[in-house]
């Protein structure tokens, strides 16, 4: 039977440091706050201007791609999950086929839309791939630069503190031996609450019309909606075209999500809790993830965890966590391994995977 497993990772999180204290200079909020809410100490920050989701990616790839043993030329698959594209379309999967400087065109490139369950569903996406014998290399990435987009006055300060910048991948390769590789995955969504964590300015939603709001809003759409231009001067001067959050509303949810899903997908591989070796939670705020340990009986060396330093890195941070629970040596071959996440859509979901 053919199995995916991962042949290489890589990660690259940007040199600038961004500390509580440092967001506290522009914003009204504290360390102390910021701390005791969700556990981060500091953010990353791309250069501004310089670096960009897809040269973040880059980083990260080049790492991964090596320590699989090939070369760019050699991946026949990109797939891409971010919340914080280069550019509205195309999506980076090119832009990074082109960063990479893979010149085949006979590889595909696809971008995944799931915001901090990007890279869950990006591995069981690619896995299929595999499995299916359509793809060899298949690489699949999580990577953003959320610093460009967030609101950094106290208007926006319940978001913008969680939230850093970096890039995580892993190159996905055939395996025949018994039991390693990716075991199983299992992906969830509910549309239902779409707009309890959305970013939905500039786009195509309708404005005013928008049935799907609490209450109408006016952005601002005058004859320019028929002009097919999404951003209206309103907008930008009320500060509408920034990420909403309903925060107590996702913390409810995430809590109850997690321990569903990787209780579905340890029970569809025919495992248990006792056999993790290693639980990879999507860094979404610590308290959510020693909830989580906590309703599933983890011990602290079967969580990883590093929202910390890095702050929430949405698609980034699976890959992110484990990579680095890899160099430190966390994870052995045979290990046990649960990657999982929850967020905006809602969507969630989890992979197993043999190491
Ligand atoms: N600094 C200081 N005060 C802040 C703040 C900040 N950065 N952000 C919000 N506050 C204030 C609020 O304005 C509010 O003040 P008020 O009581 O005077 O109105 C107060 O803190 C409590 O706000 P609330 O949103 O109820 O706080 P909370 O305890 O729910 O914590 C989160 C907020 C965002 C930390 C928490 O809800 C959370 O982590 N939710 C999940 C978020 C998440 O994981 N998102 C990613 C999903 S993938």
């Amino acid at each position: 039977m053919v199995r995916s497993r991962i042949a290489g990772i890589g990660k690259y999180l940007p040199a600038h440091v961004v500390a509580n204290n440092d967001l506290q200079s522009v914003m009204e909020t504290s360390d102390e706050w910021i701390q005791e809410r969700t556990g981060i100490r500091e953010r990353r920050y791309g250069i501004k201007h310089e670096e960009t989701t897809t040269t973040m990616a880059a980083q990260a790839a080049r790492v991964a791609i090596e320590r699989a043993g090939i070369t760019v030329e050699d991946i026949d698959f990109i797939l891409f999950a971010t919340l914080s594209p280069d550019y509205y379309f195309p999506g980076c999967g090119v832009l990074l086929q082109r960063e990479l400087g893979i010149t085949s065109t006979s590889i595909g490139a696809m971008d995944i839309r799931n915001q901090c369950t990007g890279f869950v569903y990006g591995l069981a996406t690619g896995d299929q791939f595999i499995r299916s014998g359509m793809y060899k290399n298949v690489l699949v990435v999580g990577a953003e630069m959320h610093s460009m987009g967030l609101d950094y006055s106290t208007r926006g300060r319940n978001v913008t503190v969680i939230f850093g910048d970096g890039a995580g991948a892993v190159v996905l390769q055939p395996t025949q031996e018994k039991g390693q590789g990716i075991l199983s995955s299992k992906l969830h969504a509910d549309g239902s609450h779409a707009e309890k964590l959305a970013f939905i300015n500039p786009g195509a939603h309708g404005g005013y019309h928008n049935r799907y709001l609490d209450e109408p809003v006016d952005y601002g759409y005058g004859n320019e909606e028929y002009g097919g231009i999404f951003l209206t001067e309103k907008m930008v001067r009320e500060g509408m075209t920034y990420p909403y959050m309903d925060g107590p509303f996702v913390f409810k949810l995430a809590v109850q999500k997690f321990p569903e899903v990787i209780q579905e997908v340890l029970s569809e591989a025919g495992a248990s809790i006792e056999d993790l070796r290693m639980l990879i939670p999507h860094q979404a705020n610590l308290r959510i993830s020693q909830f989580v340990q906590r309703n599933l009986k983890l011990r602290d060396d079967q969580v990883w965890n590093n929202i910390q330093k890095y702050g929430n890195t949405t698609a980034a941070s699976v890959p992110i966590a484990l990579c680095e629970a890899v160099e430190a040596g966390a994870i052995q071959r045979g290990d046990l391994v649960c990657l999982a996440a929850f967020g905006s859509g809602f969507t969630w979901g989890a992979n197993l995977i043999r190491w």
